[in-house]
């Protein structure tokens, strides 16, 4: 792939050679195919497009120096996807088809993964969708699970470099007993404006506060948020926000640095106290946070737009050393292939 400009690749979509599909019919999984097609024939009443009965994944695979390719915690994954079937009535996607389907798809794209030298890494798309039609509001009878790949640089453009959020209250992503815990392409549509809204004020992302009070962080966009402080990890448990398989991960690296780590709600006040401010997702794994505007408040938060504080950056050069095979996985997190 010569014309492939890897270091400069944005996190968008890029034509590879094939993806998989499987098919849900009289209660039961067929047998993966493969396809060259980058679209899909449905039914006009299909309750993904009506009802939102869809629920997609997220996931990366890195070239390390050695010529390894290693998957980054693909169970987590596949189990979340379970998670949010459930959430919305689909049946599950077993570990084992995620898993057929994820190596198959990386064998016959394997020209897309990019070189390690790039920083960039190779994206799965895993998703699942309602294709029976209904038209009064109830789960469809049969369902289409597709992965596809798509080679991606980092998400948030500047890099490693701390970004600008704002904090917004005229929008909430996730009401507190819906489906924000789960990824459902609705939560998305739902984020939409607030996300454009920030980003036409110059902002990298909103953070949403948790819509019944409007007084405790929720997330980042699409990433969780976390703060350091005195030597701990601190990040918001809320009912509404995706559980983020990075924010996992770091809370482990974490705790392996010696740092103490809490989930707990997170209080707006508590902002101006923190060292460090971060989003944390698969896209940029750590996106630190240099300024956090609150609008309604008039209120400024800087913790320096110049570089990222020197516990976010350790953080995510483990993570990301871990993912490249640069450091030793003691907690079994890749698979390699
Ligand atoms: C709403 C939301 N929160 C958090 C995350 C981060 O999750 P993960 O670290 O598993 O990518 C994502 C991305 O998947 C997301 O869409």
């Amino acid at each position: 792939m010569e014309n492939i400009n890897w270091s400069n690749l944005p996190f968008g979509y890029m034509k590879t050679n094939y993806n998989v599909r499987c098919y849900y019919r009289d209660g039961k999984w067929g047998k993966l195919e493969i396809s060259s097609e980058e679209t899909i024939n449905i039914h006009i009443a299909a309750t993904c497009l009506h009802y939102g009965q869809q629920s997609f994944e997220g996931l990366k695979a890195f070239y390390g120096k050695d010529g390894k390719i290693r998957i980054f915690r693909w169970e987590e994954n596949a189990k979340r996807m379970r998670d949010s079937a459930r959430g919305i009535l689909m049946p599950d996607v077993p570990d084992e088809l995620f898993k057929e389907a994820m190596l198959k798809v990386v064998e016959l794209n394997r020209e897309f993964l990019p070189p390690q030298e790039s920083g960039a890494s190779l994206y799965f798309r895993p998703l699942l969708i309602g294709t029976g039609a209904q038209v009064g509001v109830k789960a469809a009878d049969e369902y289409m699970f597709l992965m596809f790949v798509t080679p991606v640089g980092p998400y948030f453009k500047a890099g490693f470099k701390p970004v600008k959020m704002l904090i917004t209250r005229e929008y909430d992503r996730a009401a507190p007993l819906g489906t924000g815990r789960y990824k459902v392409g609705g939560n998305y549509a739902a984020s939409l404006a607030s996300i454009k809204k920030a980003h036409d004020e110059g902002f990298a992302n909103v953070i949403y506060l948790d819509a019944r009070t409007k007084q405790y962080i929720d997330e980042c966009g699409p990433a969780n948020f976390f703060a350091i402080k005195d030597n701990t990890y601190i990040t918001p448990k809320s009912e509404s926000i995706l559980p983020s398989i990075t924010n996992m991960s770091l809370i482990t690296l974490a705790e392996d640095m010696g740092m103490k780590t809490e989930r707990r709600p997170v209080h707006i006040d508590e902002l101006p106290s923190f060292e460090e401010v971060g989003a944390c997702g698969t896209a940029a794994v750590i996106s630190p946070i240099g300024m956090i505007v609150d609008a309604d408040k008039e209120v400024t938060m800087e913790y320096g737009m110049e570089k990222a504080g020197p516990v976010s950056e350790k953080l995510y050069n483990k993570l990301r050393a871990i993912q490249y095979g640069e450091e030793k996985d003691i907690h079994n997190w890749v698979t390699v292939i």
